[in-house]
């Protein structure tokens, strides 16, 4: 049984047992600024849960898509993901315990459905603490259904209470189900909730009865619900007796693509078994966080600061795979083509998502490589890498901390974080005081050859960054009829080839004929949808926001021309190293 057949006889029972199919919800949050990512079935449905009443009625089903990231470094094991599918039941005040259970049980066992040996079912329901009592009542439901008690585990909090999916919120006791491999058991105390593989989680009914409140207590809900969320993964390989989740049909495709890539013979030893996997989860989470209509990109902050680092991981481990071709487009489309009839929101984003993955690979690969060869160069030199040299790393070769971290880690160092950001606050106020005066200068004139070039020199900067990392932030510009000044924190001069890639970069987007757009807004808008600027200089009121397509976005008081075709050919004549971590290009437009 494949993850298609799957959900849709799941759906189907359900829709027998008179609940309507809703569809799923966006993977970001609508109400709950508390977490960034829908992680269950139930986190769209917190305030129905709550006694809200759901248009669709009070028995619902679906198939959610989820992300969690609180287990992203397991990734790379049997079975763990930060993308998943979850299908889910919901009562909402409607039936409880022993209905719930029994449909369960129907589903999983029932010829008609799942089929799956009674024998190998074993389940653990709540033992009850201080606050809330044992479940006898599922436990008594699972024994009428012919589960001895041999098969009916009961565990504590950490093991049979769920939720709530934020800070407070719906929560409650719940029952798992497990399916036994049939492999040998671990040891004398092995039991469903061990993690030794022969135990496999499929199912979890959760009785949401009750409201964790922001003081940490608990009270009772006013109505009684059900939560259930079957993982497709697991169960898919479950069902066909699969060591690992990576083997099932939404993934393997997946796998064999990256093990052609790496161009890997044999069977991939152990390293090169968890980068693939890492790479194939990873390219999913990505593709469904891109593939939103929410339309979110990678960037510095929240949501799409998860998304950078998911690319940049894949990247990463891509590199260790010795891959040297860009590939995030190509693997992309193919979550895309195997998701795009459940999910048609990917193929309504199809475009997006992948120039969105071929920038952030453009920009991250060069960086990558670089900073590499320095790290080693450096670990060469003194054995250690210190909090100032990852201050290097990043200033003068856009190299994230945190990969600096990861490539330290794989070398048992540890690297001072403090040491690194008081080196970074230290750079940062030398290089405001070496340009202090030059801010204000700005434009000589307001002709159309001065706009020009001022349209031209926000392209510029964002293409500095896309090719030597997100260190560059302007210092200082000057622009006169004949030229565009720009003074900016890097600390060593451009390559040719780096100097050639920002070039081609203004001009490509100067082909593109893009519209410049200004906005009005609050400078913590502004700063929320990461226009660059000096957010810490204080800005009265509001303030204007010059975007160029989805380019380019700065805090500006203009003026800027109305599309970029109106700019012409780019051109760096100069660059020089002004000191102090700062480099001044000088260029023109013809
Ligand atoms: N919310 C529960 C879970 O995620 C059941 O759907 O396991």
């Amino acid at each position: 049984m494949d993850s298609n057949e799957l959900r849709r006889i799941y759906l189907k029972f359900f829709k027998e047992k008179n609940h309507e199919i809703i569809p799923s919800a966006s993977i970001m949050p609508e109400n709950d600024p508390t977490v960034l990512f829908t992680t269950a079935g139930m986190h769209p449905l917190q305030i129905f849960l709550m006694g809200q009443p759901h248009p669709a009625g009070n028995r619902l089903a679906n198939c959610q898509k989820c992300i969690r990231t609180i287990d992203i470094d397991e990734v790379g094991d049997a079975n763990h993901l930060t993308f998943f599918e979850m299908l889910g039941n919901w009562s909402l005040g409607d039936y409880f315990k022993e209905e719930a259970i029994s449909m369960s049980w129907e589903f999983l066992t029932d010829a008609r459905w799942l089929g799956l040996d009674p024998e190998k079912i074993s389940v653990t329901v709540f033992a009850g603490d201080d606050e809330v009592p044992r479940d006898e009542e599922s436990a008594e439901s699972w024994h009428r259904m012919g589960i001895p008690n041999e098969r009916i585990y009961y565990l504590g909090r950490s093991d049979n209470w769920w939720g709530p999916a934020g800070d407070t919120g719906p929560c409650g006791p719940d029952t798992e189900m497990f399916y036994d491999t049939g492999k040998d058991p671990c040891s004398e105390t092995c039991s469903p909730g061990c993690n030794c593989g022969k135990y496999f989680e499929i199912w979890n009914d959760v009785f949401m009865s009750y409201n964790k409140k922001s003081d940490g207590t608990y009270e009772k809900l006013r109505q009684h619900n059900v939560d259930t969320g079957m993982g497709i993964e697991r169960t898919v390989a479950v069902l066909n007796g699969m060591e690992t989740v990576y083997e099932i049909d939404t993934i393997a495709p997946l796998v064999e693509k990256v093990v052609k890539l790496a161009q890997i013979k044999d069977q991939p030893n152990e390293e090169q078994t968890r980068a693939i996997r890492i790479i194939v989860d990873h390219i999913k989470a990505a593709t469904f966080i891109l593939g939103d209509d929410k339309q979110l990109r990678p960037s510095n902050l929240g949501q799409g600061y998860v998304l950078r680092r998911l690319i940049r991981r894949i990247i990463r481990q891509a590199n260790l795979l010795n891959i040297k071709q860009r590939f995030l487009p190509e693997l992309s489309q193919t979550v895309i083509d195997l998701y795009r009839e459940i999910y048609p929101e990917l193929a309504r984003n199809n475009n997006f998502i992948l120039e969105n993955l071929s920038q952030e690979e453009q920009k991250f690969s060069a960086a990558l490589r670089r900073g590499i060869r320095k790290f080693n160069q450096i670990l060469k030199e003194k054995n250690i890498i210190t909090g100032k040299d990852a201050f290097l790393l990043f200033t003068s070769f856009g190299f994230p901390l945190e990969i600096t971290t990861e490539l330290a880690a794989e070398k048992n160092i540890v690297i001072d974080i403090e040491a690194f950001k008081e080196e970074f606050e230290h750079h940062r106020n030398l290089s405001r005081k070496a340009t202090a005066g030059t801010f204000q200068s700005g434009l000589a004139d307001h002709s159309e050859k001065t706009t020009r070039l001022h349209t031209a020199t926000h392209l510029l900067q964002q293409a500095l960054r896309d090719v030597l990392g997100d260190h560059v932030e302007q210092r200082g510009s000057n622009i006169t009829p004949e030229r565009t000044r720009f003074d900016f924190s890097h600390s060593r001069n451009l390559s040719a080839e780096e100097i050639k890639n920002v070039e081609d970069i203004v001009n490509q987007k100067i082909q593109e004929a893009l519209p410049v757009r200004k906005e009005i807004l609050t400078p913590q808008e502004a700063q929320k949808q990461g226009a660059l600027g000096f957010f810490e200089e204080r800005y009265e009121g509001k303030v204007s926001v010059y975007s160029v397509g989805s380019f380019s976005k700065e805090i500006c008081t203009g003026p800027h021309v109305k599309n970029t075709h109106d700019i012409g050919r780019f051109k760096i004549q100069k660059q020089r190293n002004i000191g102090s971590g700062l480099i001044r290009i000088r260029a023109t437009v013809e």
